[in-house]
C-alpha cells in the first residue's frame, strides 16, 4: 500500500505524466495477453503473425484470419476496465500528458481518453485496409464476412488485393510518426508508468529506458517481473485494475476539493 501512496504522490507532483500500456492492462476486460501461460502465443504460432508470411502465403493468411476472428470477437465486446477508467480520470484531473500503448483494442479511447493523447505503437484492430488500392474497411464488416465462412477476405473486385488490419505484424515497419512521437513524449516525461507489459518487444520496450535516461521517475505496475524491474523507482506487482483504481482514489483523496469531506454534509473548506 505504501508504494501505491508513493505513486499517487509522484503523480500529483508530476507536470508531464506518461503512461505506457501493454496487453496486461486489457486482460481484466477479457482480452488475453500474449505471454502469460494462457496467452495468445500459447495457442497460436507467432510466425503466422509475421508480415512476410502474411504477404507471401495464402495458408499463413488463412491461419491469421482464423485466429483474428477469435481474437477480434473478444476485442469487439470488451469493455474498459478499472485501469482504463482510472487513466481516463487522470486526464480529466489534468494529470495525464499521454498514453503510449502497444495495444490495438481501442479501449483507452473507449474509456474516454482523448484520442490525440493515445499513441498507438502497434496500430488499431478496428480498421482494415487493402494493401494494393488502399481501400478502407471496418473490422466489423470483415468480421461478418469471416463469420459467414470467408476464409481469406480480400479487396472487392476488380482489385482483389490483400486486405490487412491496421495492426503492426512482426517484421513490419513501425509507424514512423507514432514511434517518433512516443519517444519524444517519453523523453519529455517527468513520470513514466508502465502498466501491464512484459517489456520484451522492441522498439516499444525502449520507451521506459528513454524516459529513465531523460530523468523521469519510472514506475512499473505488472503481475509478473519484467527485465526493467531493477530500474524502477516504484515497483508494484499487482493487477492493473486494482492498483490503478487505488492510485486514483489516493490521488483524489489528496486533492482538497475532491477529498471526501470529513463529516457528512459539511463542504470541504476552500484551499487556503
Ligand atoms: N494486471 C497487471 N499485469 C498483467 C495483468 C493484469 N491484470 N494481466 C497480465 N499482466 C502482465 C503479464 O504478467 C505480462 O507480464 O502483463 C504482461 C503482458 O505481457 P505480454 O503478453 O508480453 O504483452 P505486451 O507486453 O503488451 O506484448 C508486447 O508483443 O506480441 C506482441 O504486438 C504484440 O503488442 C504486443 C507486444
Amino acid at each position: 500500500m505504501e508504494s501505491i501512496g508513493h505513486l499517487a504522490d509522484v503523480i500529483l507532483a508530476s507536470k508531464r505524466l506518461v503512461i505506457f500500456t501493454g496487453a496486461g492492462v486489457s486482460t481484466e476486460s477479457g482480452i488475453p495477453d500474449f505471454r502469460s501461460p494462457k496467452g495468445l502465443w500459447a495457442r497460436y504460432d507467432p510466425s503466422d503473425f509475421s508480415y512476410q508470411n502474411f504477404i507471401a502465403s495464402r495458408d499463413a493468411r488463412m491461419r491469421y484470419w482464423q485466429a483474428g476472428r477469435e481474437i477480434y470477437a473478444t476485442i469487439r465486446h470488451a469493455k474498459p476496465n478499472a485501469a482504463h477508467l482510472a487513466m481516463a480520470e487522470l486526464e480529466r484531473l489534468g494529470l495525464l500528458d499521454a498514453i503510449i500503448t502497444q495495444n490495438v483494442d481501442n479501449l483507452h479511447q473507449t474509456a474516454g481518453v482523448s484520442p490525440e493523447r493515445v499513441i498507438e505503437l502497434h496500430g488499431n484492430a478496428t480498421r482494415v485496409r487493402c494493401l494494393s488500392c488502399g481501400r478502407p474497411f471496418s473490422r466489423d464488416e470483415i468480421q461478418a464476412r469471416l463469420e459467414h465462412g470467408e476464409a481469406i477476405p480480400a479487396c472487392a473486385l476488380p482489385c482483389g488485393g490483400i486486405i490487412k488490419p491496421a495492426t503492426i505484424l512482426f517484421g513490419e515497419a513501425m509507424p514512423v510518426r507514432e514511434t517518433m512521437e512516443a519517444e519524444r513524449r517519453a523523453r519529455g516525461a517527468d513520470t513514466f508508468i508502465v502498466v501491464g507489459s512484459s517489456l520484451v518487444v522492441f522498439p516499444a520496450a525502449m520507451m521506459p529506458l528513454h524516459a529513465k535516461e531523460a530523468g523521469a521517475t519510472l514506475a512499473i505496475v505488472n503481475l509478473e517481473p519484467t527485465p526493467y524491474d531493477d530500474q524502477a523507482d516504484i515497483l508494484i506487482h499487482g493487477k492493473a485494475g486494482e492498483v490503478m483504481d487505488w492510485v486514483l482514489q489516493m490521488v483524489k483523496a489528496r486533492i482538497p476539493h475532491l477529498a471526501p469531506s470529513t463529516s457528512a454534509g459539511r463542504q470541504p473548506t476552500a484551499r487556503a
